[in-house]
């Protein structure tokens, strides 16, 4: 079996039996990781571009060892010392690193659909590594892996996914392959920071923490991005961590065997308390390491899926 598509712009519309071909795939790269020398030879005919349009430390970092330890070559944008400066356009830009000769290009930007406009307008095949409000496609993959690798399925499973729901990429990646799954997923925020017509998202809707996280099995905590509080979506921090931050006292009203995750970076203090993030059901952390290896597992199925390894 092969992806279906030769890109990865998000998980709205990928199958379960594609998602478990991505988690499957991952379970037998990651054990690379754990191994004395963490490379082996499967992608040393692709050359990647990282090309990252917008802050990031996990997901960039966590790409470029991914391709270290499949040995493709990569590449490494930064906006800041590139000619974009200078005014020369996207495409510009990406035509001519392609006239270098790439292979896949791994992008960041803060505009949604610019990897979907980027995979119709150039030759190399895109990963989509979260653009704008839209899909943040390897984080959603990483938080199910990560659920799958605690509790074997998905299907069933009870998420809550708690933040900036309105603003979030990640929450929507999330969403669509869980659902995909078989989980019931439910998110809860201020009403002013949830999508216009959620509930057509097919998922449960919460504005009160308590009764969302009665019977949840997984918290996935989102950032509280500090900006929305100046555009007047938030009165203060202070009431947003009064009505929504995870601490210790709320996980009362989880299921037994709950889990707590965080796509990072953390506002610590603000959406979850330090004693939950560094608690013993946080997997926020392993979170990171599987996304190495999930990371592994899209670019090495996106080539071709060729002989894996030894
Ligand atoms: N989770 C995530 O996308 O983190 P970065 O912004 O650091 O990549």
């Amino acid at each position: 079996m092969k992806l279906r598509s030769r890109h990865l712009l998000g998980l709205q519309g990928v199958k379960a039996d594609e998602l478990n071909l991505i988690f499957d795939t991952a379970v037998t790269l990651k054990q690379i990781l754990s191994r004395p020398i963490k490379k082996v030879p499967t992608l040393r005919h692709i050359t990647v571009l990282n090309l990252f349009f917008e802050p990031s430390t996990r997901t960039k970092i966590s790409f470029e060892l991914a391709e270290k330890r499949l040995s493709a070559d990569s590449v490494s944008f930064a906006k800041a010392s590139s000619s974009v400066v200078k005014g020369e356009t996207l495409l510009d830009t990406i035509w001519n690193i392609e006239a270098m000769k790439i292979d896949m290009i791994v992008m960041r930007h803060s505009v949604s659909g610019t990897a979907l406009f980027v995979s119709q307008n150039c030759d190399s095949q895109v990963i989509n590594a979260g653009d704008g409000c839209h899909e943040h496609p390897t984080q959603g993959l990483l938080d199910i892996y990560t659920m799958r690798e605690k509790y074997g399925q998905i299907k069933d499973l009870r998420v809550l996914i708690v933040g900036d729901i309105k603003h979030s990429r990640v929450a929507r990646s999330n969403i669509w392959g869980l659902k995909a799954m078989g989980a019931s997923v439910a998110v809860c925020s201020a009403s002013t920071l949830l999508p216009f017509e959620v509930e057509k998202m097919g998922i449960d809707v919460y504005t009160r923490i308590e009764e969302a996280m009665e019977g949840a099995d997984v918290v996935n905590i989102l950032r509280l991005q500090k900006e929305r509080q100046s555009s007047g979506l938030l009165p203060s921090l202070r009431e947003y961590s009064n009505r929504f931050c995870i601490t210790k006292e709320r996980l009362k009203y989880l299921n037994k065997n709950f889990t707590i995750m965080h796509p990072g970076p953390m506002n610590r203090g603000v959406e979850i308390s330090s004693e939950v993030a560094d608690g013993p059901d946080s997997v926020i952390l392993p979170q990171v390491t599987n996304g190495v290896a999930v990371r592994m597992a899209v670019l090495y199925l996106l080539s071709g899926g060729a002989k894996i390894i030894e």
